[in-house]
């Protein structure tokens, strides 16, 4: 190295935020910087020639010996971190504060090829610092991720209510259907019955007659008097019509046991058309003056699922479906199996979805119809359903064309997903 650059290190050296000295293989001072003459009020004079230990009298002796050895046998840079105080010079004086300093020491040669070692000691208390804001802002962070946590776990806690309380809503809008449904056949069951039961009190009078009559000519004025002949045919009528009826009110309760199934949160594997059939069963009442239904079902695999929840996403899909459409209207629903998942796809002809609100239709209050009619909870929460089984909804929408929402279902679920459970 030439003159020159050894004078400009030399000016660094003395300029340097760093402790730096020299010492001779007797352990005595023969360089020392600007920096150390501030910090520990020795001015260079003071110290050049003298051992290091007479200069720092309270120097920790056996680790700066320890430190020596080191460097010494074995010519490697010794770097020691004191937590506290580096155990012979204290650079940071401020009373209260822990000075955190660390030392360098290690062997090189002088340019006659006298053994030397440098001795850098460097303040650390700015690191220790950042480092304990570091910590700080980490002990934040992770309060806030677990407000975050208790925030998630809440909205959950919201979100299963409001599945429960969509559910009732819509358990109060089918009641309404179902009882209307009911009614028409229960009414004709009831007055069937009525004449039934006076047909039934005529013949019986033409069966006691044939016990008192004398004459066979009785009986027969008797059966022309209660006009048996057309009881004869209106009997098998009442009867085939009641029974009909009967039929209507038990395949809408069956319906209604096969959509709602309470209790059950589970996956399990089921047939997706028997559940649209059911769901069509109990919206039925609601589309059937809006949409001719037409199905065109693909083949489909038995899929793991919770097949109430995928009943109401189907309910809540045809009955806005329903309401989209002005007048009488077509929905379409249509399956179909793609790979690993099944589709199922209502499609309307409905007044359809402007694009400006098609990126809100999800959002849970989110409605465009009259107070009373909406709750704008129904995509909210079949989305969230869909969500939990590991499955996405797509739409499509043309204004003044109709709207086509098609749902893509996982055949399996995913391992890990089929034993957590699902809130409903
Ligand atoms: N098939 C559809 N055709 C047209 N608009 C629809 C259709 N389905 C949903 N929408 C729009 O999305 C909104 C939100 O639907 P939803 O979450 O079911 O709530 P709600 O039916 O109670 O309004 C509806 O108000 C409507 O504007
Ligand atoms: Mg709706």
């Amino acid at each position: 190295m030439g003159k020159s650059s050894l004078e400009l290190f030399g000016l660094m050296v003395e300029k340097i935020d760093l402790g730096v000295m020299v010492l001779d293989a007797d352990m005595c001072i023969r360089c020392w910087n600007e920096f150390l003459s501030q910090r520990t009020g020795k001015p260079q004079a003071e110290v050049i020639g003298r051992h290091f230990l007479r200069v720092f009298p309270d120097a920790d002796k056996s680790s700066f010996g320890e430190m020596v050895e080191l460097a010494q046998e074995r010519g490697i840079h010794v770097y020691n971190h004191w937590l506290q105080e580096a155990p012979f010079v204290r650079l940071s004086g401020e009373v209260g504060q822990q000075p955190m300093q660390s030392t360098l020491f290690f062997p090189f040669f002088g340019q006659k090829g006298e053994p030397l070692f440098g001795l850098i000691i460097y303040d650390t208390g700015t690191i220790a610092k950042s480092s304990a804001q570091l910590e700080s802002a980490l002990n934040a962070l992770r309060s806030n991720q677990s407000e975050q946590d208790q925030l998630l776990r809440k909205l959950e806690a919201a979100n299963s209510q409001l599945l429960q309380s969509e559910k009732l809503a819509a358990i109060g809008q089918l009641a309404a259907g179902v009882a209307h449904e009911i009614n028409n056949p229960i009414g004709f069951v009831f007055s069937n019955l009525k004449t039934l039961s006076i047909y039934v009190r005529d013949l019986l009078k033409m069966i006691d007659a044939v016990e008192d009559a004398v004459e066979l000519d009785e009986i027969r004025q008797l059966k022309r008097q209660l006009d048996y002949d057309y009881i004869r045919g209106d009997v098998e009528a009442l009867i085939h019509e009641s029974e009909d009826g009967i039929d209507r009110v038990k395949r809408i309760i069956s319906a209604l046991k096969d959509f709602s199934h309470i209790e059950e949160e589970e996956f399990r594997s089921a047939d997706l058309h028997r559940g649209l059939d059911t769901t069509l069963n109990v919206v039925n009442n609601e589309l059937k003056y809006k949409a001719e239904v037409i199905k065109e079902y693909g083949d489909l695999p038995r899929v793991e699922c919770i097949p109430s929840q995928i009943n109401q996403v189907v309910m809540n899909l045809l009955v806005n479906a329903a309401h989209a459409i002005e007048g009488f209207g077509r929905i379409l629903i249509r399956t179909g199996c793609e790979q690993s998942e099944v589709w199922v796809e209502i499609e309307d002809s409905g007044k359809g979805i402007e694009p400006r609100l098609i990126n809100r239709i999800y959002e849970p209050f989110f409605t465009t119809k009259p107070v009373g009619k909406g709750t704008g909870l129904g995509l909210a929460l079949s989305y969230s359903i869909v969500q939990k089984h590991n499955g996405r909804i797509d739409v499509r929408s043309e204004v003044g064309v109709g709207t086509c929402f098609r749902v893509y279902l996982p055949i399996k679920q995913p391992v890990e997903s089929q034993s957590q459970e699902v809130s409903a």
